[in-house]
């Protein structure tokens, strides 16, 4: 047996410096030009760009611990056999409140607590959306927020290898060049291995309409089925992810400050506007090993807390609804109401099916002895194998294909321009509503639903051993619902108040429906047909579109991509941030992660994490003259 201890570090030692870490007083006695609070995925990439620049002291605070050769991380794993989701060590384990549309449940929501934030224990999936979401976010108002600029600054984060011949020739492992980056610090290949399920679906897809692509990163919409590129380095076949490829290459920088195990609790404002109106934030309050400390900062305060805990670091601080802050005792400093509301997640079904046991998935992991063994070996001695997966087919489509029914969409959005004008929107929201509504026209050729696939059980208390599965699991891109995320203590160590407010209009209830219905369409056709021996969960018995729709209300979660919850809008439009990713009525307290986004993304959301740390690095560096 090889230790794995010793392969991993082998790997490893090439390109890892020792890590700097520092103690929280020192932190707290150094003075900084920036302070970055939360060192999660956009978090350690910005305060890294920003402490390029020599003279700057850049200062970073995360909860969780620099975690560098962690095989929990490390190992590329798929779905729910991550050891670390649910793990205190590694993930902030949040609830939403009950959801009365979801069959009352909380949805449990994946959050990294660890250096590199969410990127450190995601499914690795690393691409963009279609063109016209990015030019969409500069129609609403923010200037420079474009699809060219997007997919500038995810080349400069990424690194794309190419794919074995075989791979590209028997599984679709195909890129286009023009869409990647071939020189970022985030290294990115395809999975090195495919079950034998994969390509009779990917198939079956083809055969329902979908168009092979070589590259569906392309910035084409809808209509394609793929192969995703994952943050997995090819030569160690290892996770790449921000903490090591930000900053572990550049933890020898002796201006760029890295405290970890340490919350930060508080914003400090200035008691008086500045000649604009503003107040300045003058440093950074954190909590460690239950001590208290403040750290100064003469430039900006950038908080990338993520979408759930940005919002309640604002809030904390004082900047939020004036109204809820008071009636949990916080003072208010800036009254800014939108902060933590337009809160967006996608929900995700998934649909298990049972599929011949000489077939090999992922689910001989969950075998323990000799078949999981001999999966693990094979990684550590070989680099191949189930280990070096994640979700193998991926594909967005328009909603009229989904639905097959151009009259019933029409019905949904005459039902659904009735429920949104009874809401009594602003024009803010109605702005952000014409674009959604567009998608759903039959004429469109957006995308409106996502359907992805992996080797693999979907129900961790619902499935047998020494069986194989295969999951085909749907996601309708862009929900109409928003819920808030607030804070519900002045303890800045109690967790915000996380409400989804799911299917709020019944369109995002209509479209997950249609979708769980079509994941069926794909398993009944061929060639997967035939490899399909058993509808798992659900079972056959649910058929009708009231079986249906109690299925999904009872069992879709999220694919964990929280946003929007500090909207980089105009302010009378909802807005929190402008688009230099200010926090309105502050001098330099700025946000650089998911929660500027406007509008949810028909995509996963790390591509897209890492364009917006690297363009508002730029604009940072812009905004202080050095660019
Ligand atoms: C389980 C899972 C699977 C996913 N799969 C994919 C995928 O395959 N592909 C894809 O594109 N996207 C995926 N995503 C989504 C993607 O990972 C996230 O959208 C993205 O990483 C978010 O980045 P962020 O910088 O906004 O937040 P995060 O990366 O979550 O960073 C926030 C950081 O701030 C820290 N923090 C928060 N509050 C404080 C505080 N008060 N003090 C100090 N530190 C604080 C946190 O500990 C964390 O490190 C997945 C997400 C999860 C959770
Ligand atoms: C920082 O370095 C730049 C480039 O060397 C220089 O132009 C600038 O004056 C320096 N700023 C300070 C405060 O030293
Ligand atoms: C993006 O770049 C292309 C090609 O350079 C150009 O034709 C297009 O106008 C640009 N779009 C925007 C919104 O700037
Ligand atoms: C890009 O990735 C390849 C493959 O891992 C590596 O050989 C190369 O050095 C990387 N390039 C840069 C600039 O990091
Ligand atoms: C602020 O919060 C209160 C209490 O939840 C709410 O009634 C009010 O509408 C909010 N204000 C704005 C402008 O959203
Ligand atoms: C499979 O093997 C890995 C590596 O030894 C181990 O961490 C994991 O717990 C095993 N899983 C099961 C279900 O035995
Ligand atoms: C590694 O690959 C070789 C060549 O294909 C094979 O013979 C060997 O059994 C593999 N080792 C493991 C541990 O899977
Ligand atoms: C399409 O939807 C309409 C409702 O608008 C319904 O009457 C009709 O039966 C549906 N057609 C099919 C084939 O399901
Ligand atoms: C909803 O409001 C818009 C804008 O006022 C109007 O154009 C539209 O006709 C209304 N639709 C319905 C169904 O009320
Ligand atoms: C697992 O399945 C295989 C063939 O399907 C069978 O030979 C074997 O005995 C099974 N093992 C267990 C532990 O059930
Ligand atoms: C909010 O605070 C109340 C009162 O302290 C508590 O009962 C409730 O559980 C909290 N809710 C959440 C979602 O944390
Ligand atoms: C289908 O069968 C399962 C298992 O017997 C049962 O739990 C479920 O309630 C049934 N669903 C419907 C819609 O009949």
């Amino acid at each position: 047996m090889i230790s794995s201890a010793s392969v991993l570090s082998l790997l490893l030692s090439a390109t890892l410096a020792t890590a700097a870490i520092v103690e929280p007083a020192t932190f707290a006695s150094t003075s900084f030009d920036f302070i970055v609070a939360g060192g999660g995925t956009a978090g350690t990439a910005v305060a890294a760009r920003l402490s390029e620049i020599g003279n700057w002291t850049v200062g970073l605070i995360e909860a969780g611990e620099y975690r560098p050769d962690d095989e929990n991380i490390l190992v590329p794993q798929g779905w729910n056999t991550a050891p670390t989701w649910g793990n205190p060590t590694y993930d902030w384990g949040f609830n939403t409140v009950p959801q009365p549309n979801l069959a009352d449940r909380s949805i449990n929501i994946v959050r990294g607590r660890v250096l590199g934030g969410s990127s450190a224990l995601n499914l690795m999936g690393i691409f963009l959306a279609g063109a016209t979401e990015y030019d969409q976010l500069e129609q609403l108002g923010n200037e420079g927020w474009n699809y060219n600029n997007t997919l500038k600054y995810f080349k400069k984060a990424t690194n794309m290898s190419v794919a074995p011949e075989y791979l590209q020739i028997g599984e679709h492992a195909t890129f286009n060049p023009q869409y990647h980056g071939n020189s970022g610090p985030i290294h990115a290949s395809f999975s090195s291995w495919f079950s034998e399920a994969m390509p009779p679906l990917y198939n079956a897809m083809v055969n329902l309409g979908f168009t092979p692509v070589q590259d569906g990163g392309d910035g084409q919409d809808a209509g394609d089925v793929w192969s995703p590129p994952l943050s997995i380095n090819q030569d160690t076949k290892t996770r790449s992810y921000s903490a090591i490829e930000y900053y572990g290459r550049n933890a020898d920088r002796p201006n760029f400050h890295v405290l970890t195990g340490a919350q930060v609790t508080k914003i400090e404002l200035s008691s008086t506007p500045d000649n604009n109106g503003n107040l300045r934030a003058t440093g950074v309050t954190y909590v460690s090993g239950g001590q208290t400390y403040t750290a100064s900062v003469s430039k900006d305060v950038v908080v990338s807390g993520g979408s759930i805990q940005s919002p309640h670091m604002l809030e904390l601080s004082g900047i939020g609804n004036k109204t809820i802050l008071e009636s949990v005792g916080i003072e208010s400093k800036i009254d800014l109401p939108a902060v933590g509301e337009n809160y967006q997640d996608h929900l995700v079904n998934y649909e298990q099916f049972i599929v011949p046991h000489s077939i090999e998935t992922w689910d001989v992991m969950f075998n323990p002895g000799v078949q999981n063994d001999t999966v693990w070996q094979e990684y550590l001695v070989n680099k191949t194998g189930p280990y070096t997966s994640s979700v193998n087919v991926i594909s967005y489509q328009t909603a009229s294909h989904v639905t097959q029914n151009d009259s019933l969409l029409l019905d949904w959005l005459a039902e659904l321009d009735a429920q949104f004008n009874a809401s009594n929107p602003s024009p803010g929201r109605r702005a952000m509503y014409n674009i959604e509504r567009q998608r759903l026209l039959p004429s469109s050729q957006q995308a409106s639903v996502e359907v992805y696939a992996a080797p693999f059980h979907a129900y961790a208390n619902d499935f047998e051993l020494n069986t194989s599965y295969i999951q085909i699991s749907s996601v309708p891109s862009h929900p109409f619902s928003r819920g808030s995320i607030h804070v519900n203590s002045s303890d800045p160590l109690n967790y915000p108040r996380i409400d989804l407010n799911a299917w709020a209009f019944d369109i995002d209830r209509h479209m997950m429906t249609a979708s769980a219905k079509y994941c069926r369409v794909i398993a009944d056709t061929d060639p997967l047909k035939p490899i399909i021996q058993e509808y798992s969960f659900p079972g056959p018995n649910v058929t009708t579109d009231t079986e249906w729709e109690q299925f999904v209300a009872e069992n879709v979660m999220t694919p964990f991509h929280p946003c929007c919850t500090n909207a980089m809008l105009p302010k009378d439009a909802g807005g929190v941030v402008d688009s230099h990713l200010t926090v309105y009525g502050t001098a330099n307290v700025r946000v650089v992660d998911v929660s500027i986004l406007p509008l949810q993304l028909g995509t996963h959301l790390m591509g897209t994490t890492y364009a917006i740390a690297e363009q508002a690095a730029d604009i940072i560096k812009a905004d202080y003259g050095a660019a």
